[in-house]
């Protein structure tokens, strides 16, 4: 490890350990040559711009959390909401965390988006496939539903309520609620959602979907499907997790979203990252290239109508998925490890500023 990042490293462990928790003493660090914020550009917009964040950071980690603040005005809990972080038995849950998160969102005037009631991921171990009967289970996902919407009612107004139902062939996924409940139950989640809360905007969130093509051709049968039926569902998230050489066309993109404005439904980014490590050329080049994915797939959100926020996955390459994920480390967010702005975070920041 080369002296200057041990240097940084230390500094960044004194500030963290050293400084109170008010991200507001923070701002003088981050606020050279990003002024005005890409949250004060977005002020007067229809789109809000977002990041996940975790609880690990709001406790411990004052850098990311001064530069949350400063840079966006929607907050998506990474894990705490997730129901194996949640509740560790069938009835017992600790919604520490995530109340944790809703209060300094809340503080700093940032929209929650809650994320996410029902996955097939990120499960608590007790929940053992094959364990519980049908009406069991549907009592957990009930009353875990209820739980979470309902205690922040009129305080989260959005939730991803069903997340990766469908698999790339746009088959249902085969899940411990697809096979104990049966498809049904992604109506179902939808329905006791809009119970707990009848003001939240309930979202079918996934990924790949962002062209047109067989998965998102799925998707967009499934919510049609759930909109005649009467289920309470008002918008979509595409994740967008991509990367240099498979980022989605933007006119694709574009025509995408259309068809799900025309079924009057909204449409959210809620999870972008763009990985490098495919693409050609220098370091520079590839930054470039990630620029350029984020500024085309910003653009599009911006011009549609139903485009009403746009979240990244993470804030500073020093801390993102993506290395867990692909075992590469990789430089995929606005900020690079040393919290300084990308192209990225330039391209974002041109295209609020209406400069291609
Ligand atoms: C990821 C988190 O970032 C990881 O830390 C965790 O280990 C797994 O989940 N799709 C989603 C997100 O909807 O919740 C996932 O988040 C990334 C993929």
């Amino acid at each position: 490890m080369k002296l200057c990042s041990i240097f940084a490293m230390i500094l960044s462990l004194l500030l963290t350990a050293c400084v109170p928790r008010s991200p507001l003493n923070a701002a003088p660090i981050f606020s050279e040559g990003i002024d005005p914020s890409l949250r004060d550009l977005t002020d007067n917009r229809k789109v809000e711009i977002g990041a996940a964040f975790s609880i690990g950071q709001l406790n411990s980690n004052f850098l990311d959390t001064a530069l949350l603040v400063r840079e966006f005005d929607m907050l998506m809990p990474e894990h705490s909401m997730k129901m194996g972080s949640v509740c560790y038995a069938r009835d017992r849950c600790s919604f520490k965390a995530a109340d944790e998160l809703v209060d300094f969102a809340e503080s700093h005037d940032m929209t929650v988006r809650g994320h996410t009631l029902v996955w097939h991921l990120n499960q608590p171990k007790w929940l053992e496939p094959g364990r519980y009967s049908r009406d069991e289970l549907m009592e957990i996902m009930h009353d875990y539903i209820d739980a979470m919407v309902a205690r922040y009612r009129d305080r989260v107004p959005i939730w991803d309520v069903v997340n990766e139902a469908l698999t790339l062939d746009g088959a249902l996924r085969d899940t411990i609620w697809l096979r104990g409940i049966g498809p049904e139950y992604i109506d179902l989640a939808f329905r006791w959602a809009h119970e707990a809360d009848p003001n939240a905007r309930l979202f079918y969130n996934d990924y790949a979907n962002e062209e047109i093509g067989q998965k998102s051709d799925a998707m967009y049968e499934l919510v049609k499907g759930m909109l005649d039926r009467g289920v309470p569902i008002h918008g979509v998230g595409f994740q967008l997790h991509t990367g240099l050489g498979i980022a989605p066309d933007p006119q694709d993109f574009a025509a995408n979203l259309k068809r799900f404005e025309a079924l009057g439904l909204e449409v959210q980014v809620t999870e972008m990252d763009v990985r490098i490590q495919g693409g050609s050329g220098s370091r520079q080049d590839k930054l470039a290239a990630q620029a350029r994915v984020y500024g085309d797939m910003f653009r599009v959100c911006l011009q549609a109508d139903n485009c009403t926020a746009f979240v990244i996955w993470g804030l500073s390459d020093r801390r993102s998925w993506v290395g867990a994920l692909t075992g590469v480390e990789d430089a995929p967010l606005l900020f690079d490890r040393w919290y300084r702005p990308k192209p990225a975070y330039e391209a974002l920041d041109r295209a609020l500023q209406n400069v291609s």
